[in-house]
């Protein structure tokens, strides 16, 4: 099969060479050769060769040789005009861009439906992690209530080194920064949005209806400290930065957020630049998947299994993905959670409203100071609802004077 890539950077290079190192074992696999035909980029001295190279996407839609085309130019336009021009020509379609998946991925594949081709996206999330195949095609019995992941390298990054050297968000990012793991403008990780696509894709596969990330509520990590950190150590947690979604009958919940997480879940353990994946199904109980995320090499393995599927099934139509009827997120005030609270003070004057407001049986109150502070301590709630537990908030600060200075929701240990 002749196939051409769509931006030769990161990933397209990788795809690349991927190909050339896994030739022999490719073509073995899938019964013939797989050969790049065309590159498509603006630039001219990226290394590849001039009968290769070209800058006119018209020549690799016209091409009836060309039967398959990677896309890995990233952002939404002209991706999707590229890719939606292909599929009309039958061509079918690989992308490792969460940006088009997440914005037009159900059109693009009702596209691939009516024109008998393919549209895959398995390095949209978790890279290297083979998640979107696995719910496809292994879990494709199962009724999945949840799926809940690490899925953003640069985040957990971050995280893995506050909790290691006791340090604090903004000097963690600069190291992440100069160490390649952080972009310049590190927005699109730390405040979660592409963690948010990525979950919105999950939800998406899951469901096999449509969500947009922009309905899914999201919190990124800046608000998280050394002194978060401090305290989830003398409770034996850590501090993730989560996508979740759960199905409970014919409602589907959605959420982005910093979650303090205990030694129990298989998550606790994914750290630096790693992702872990948790899915549980029905029948299944809970398995785990866990990788590279993201990086050059593991995103291209998984475009190219994605190129296998492709030669493998060149000649019928595999129906991975969703409809374009929209779903409803259930509201965040629906969630509920046990949440890690810091409360101004000490515990003695205020005992009686933690109880009456965030505990139902008042022997659970547990103060942690740390190392003697006075200024402050913190506790764990018992399980409740995000818009009784806001309320709460505001009614103790209220009555009491006391700030509450942070909270983030948590997974207790089962007892
Ligand atoms: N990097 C990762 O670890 C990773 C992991 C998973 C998924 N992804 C996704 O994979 C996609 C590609 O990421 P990347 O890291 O490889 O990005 P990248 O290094 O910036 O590569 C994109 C390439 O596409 C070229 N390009 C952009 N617009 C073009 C156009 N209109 N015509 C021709 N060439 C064009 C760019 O050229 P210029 O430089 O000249 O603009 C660049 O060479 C993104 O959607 C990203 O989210 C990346």
């Amino acid at each position: 099969m002749k196939i051409a890539i769509l931006g030769y950077g990161t990933i397209g290079s990788g795809v690349a060479e991927v190909l050339r190192i896994n030739q022999a074992q490719i073509e073995k696999k899938v019964g013939e050769p797989v050969e790049l035909k065309y590159v498509l980029d603006l630039r001219t001295d990226i290394g590849v060769d001039n009968d290769k190279l070209i800058s006119d996407f018209s020549v690799i839609k016209n091409d009836p040789e060309i039967k398959l085309v990677v896309e890995t130019m990233g952002g939404i336009h002209p991706a999707y005009e590229f890719v939606k021009a292909c599929l009309e020509k039958g061509k079918h379609c690989v992308t490792s861009n969460k940006a088009l998946v997440d914005a037009v991925g159900s059109k693009l594949i009702s596209i691939a439906r009516e024109h008998h081709c393919n549209f895959y996206f398995e390095a949209s999330v978790g890279g290297g992690i083979p998640v979107i195949r696995t719910i496809y095609h292994n879990y494709a019995g199962e009724n999945l209530t949840e799926i809940t992941g690490i899925m953003n390298g640069t985040t957990n990054f971050i995280l893995t080194k506050m909790r290691e050297k006791g340090a604090d968000f903004e000097e963690t990012l600069v190291e992440a920064q100069h160490l390649g793991y952080a972009e310049r403008d590190p927005s699109s990780d730390i405040d979660g949005f592409d963690t948010s696509r990525k979950t919105a894709i999950l939800l998406s596969m899951a469901s096999g209806n449509r969500c947009r990330h922009e309905d899914i509520y999201t919190e990124g990590i800046r608000a998280v400290s050394k002194l978060d950190f401090l305290y989830a150590r003398e409770l034996g947690m850590t501090i993730k930065l989560l996508g979740s979604v759960q199905q409970v009958e014919d409602k589907y919940f959605a959420y982005v957020v910093p979650m303090m997480i205990p030694k129990s879940d298989p998550l606790f353990s994914v750290d630096g630049v790693y992702n872990g994946i948790r899915i549980v199904g029905n029948c299944l109980g809970t398995t785990m998947l866990y990788g590279m995320g993201a990086g050059k090499m593991p995103t291209a393995s998984a475009v190219v299994s994605d190129i296998i599927a492709a030669v493998r099934h060149q000649h019928d139509f595999q129906g991975i993905g969703w409809t374009e009827k929209m779903i409803q997120i259930e509201p965040m005030s629906s969630n509920a959670f046990a949440y890690f609270v810091r409360v101004e003070g000490t515990p003695d004057a205020v005992k009686k409203e933690l109880r009456e407001l965030f505990l139902e049986d008042s022997s659970k109150l547990v103060p942690i100071a740390l190392g003697g502070r006075t200024d402050e301590f913190a506790f764990i709630t018992d399980v409740m609802f995000e818009g009784d537990f806001l309320q709460n908030v505001a009614e103790f600060e209220e009555k009491t004077g006391r700030r509450i200075f942070h909270f983030i929701r948590t997974e207790k240990e089962e007892d």
